[in-house]
């Protein structure tokens, strides 16, 4: 399975923390922001990723990351979205690495207190289709929202619903097959003009390809505000990750 990190976008609810320093570089605890993603994919058995950068200063991640001694890695594969035209649009420019291989993406802004690779594990085991991740939040406004029957299944996901239709925010956590590429040509810009991930989720949905699984742990989104990053922080310092992190960065040394 490969791994894909999201870093593209420009970081504008978090101005002018994010003026002239890319959103995905910003301290998030001990450790740059786009640490976590790339440690989630590593912890969950997945070594072969491409980052997307974009944004301000986007050769910074390659100087910061390199080829990814800090994780374990060889090698780390860049690529580079010119707009910030939305998540499914940053998707198109990673089709050639993943090559209809079975993929995770993770959002370069989402920090999880714990780790993914039972829900990686469970998507390997799914015939096909697709797997999102939830959370139960407290605030699931300015998130996507995953509707549940009584039997726990999702039924719709709506991107930032104006009412409050449910408590289980979609986090930045997306596992796909390969019918993705026949989804993101279909997809057409929302109404704050960009391709949305939902869209994604829910033609898998509408075709009874997706399965969701409820996050056991904290979840943050630390580029949703200033609030956010600093809470995103304080998740950060009690994942046990975090250690699997300073036992690489040990190694790398
Ligand atoms: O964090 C989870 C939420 O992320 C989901 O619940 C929403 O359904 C999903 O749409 C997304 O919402 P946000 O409004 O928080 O997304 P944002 O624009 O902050 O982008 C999140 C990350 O995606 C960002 O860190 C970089 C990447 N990105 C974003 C855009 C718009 C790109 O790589 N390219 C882009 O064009």
């Amino acid at each position: 399975m490969k791994g894909v990190v999201l870093a593209g976008g420009l970081g504008t609810r978090l101005w002018p923390l994010t003026k002239v320093i890319n959103k995905h570089l910003l301290p998030v605890g001990p450790y740059p922001m786009i640490y976590y993603p790339i440690g989630m994919l590593v912890d969950a058995g997945i070594g072969d990723l491409m980052i997307v950068t974009g944004g301000n200063n986007a050769g910074m991640f390659l100087e910061l990351l390199g080829n990814g001694c800090e994780f374990g890695l060889e090698h780390i594969n860049y690529t580079h979205q010119a707009t910030p035209a939305g998540i499914a649009d940053a998707l198109k420019l990673v089709e050639h690495f993943v090559n209809r291989e079975r993929f995770v993406v993770i959002l370069g802004d989402n920090v999880i207190g714990g780790s993914i690779r039972e829900h990686v594990e469970g998507f390997a085991r799914q015939e096909r289709g697709a797997k999102v991740l939830l959370a139960k939040v407290d605030d699931p406004s300015d998130t996507g929202v995953a509707v549940l029957d009584d039997a726990g299944r999702v039924t719709k996901i709506v991107e930032k619903p104006k009412e409050r239709i449910s408590d289980h925010a979609v986090i930045g956590v997306y596992m796909y097959d390969e019918l993705v590429w026949d989804i993101l040509p279909e997809l057409r810009p929302s109404g704050r003009g960009e391709l949305e991930i939902t869209d994604v989720n829910n033609a898998y949905l509408e075709r009874g390809l997706l399965t969701a699984d409820v996050l056991a742990c904290d979840w943050g989104d630390a580029g949703r505000s200033p609030d956010y990053l600093f809470e995103a922080s304080i998740i950060a310092r009690r994942n046990k990750l975090l250690s699997h992190f300073e036992l690489l960065r040990r190694g790398a040394g």
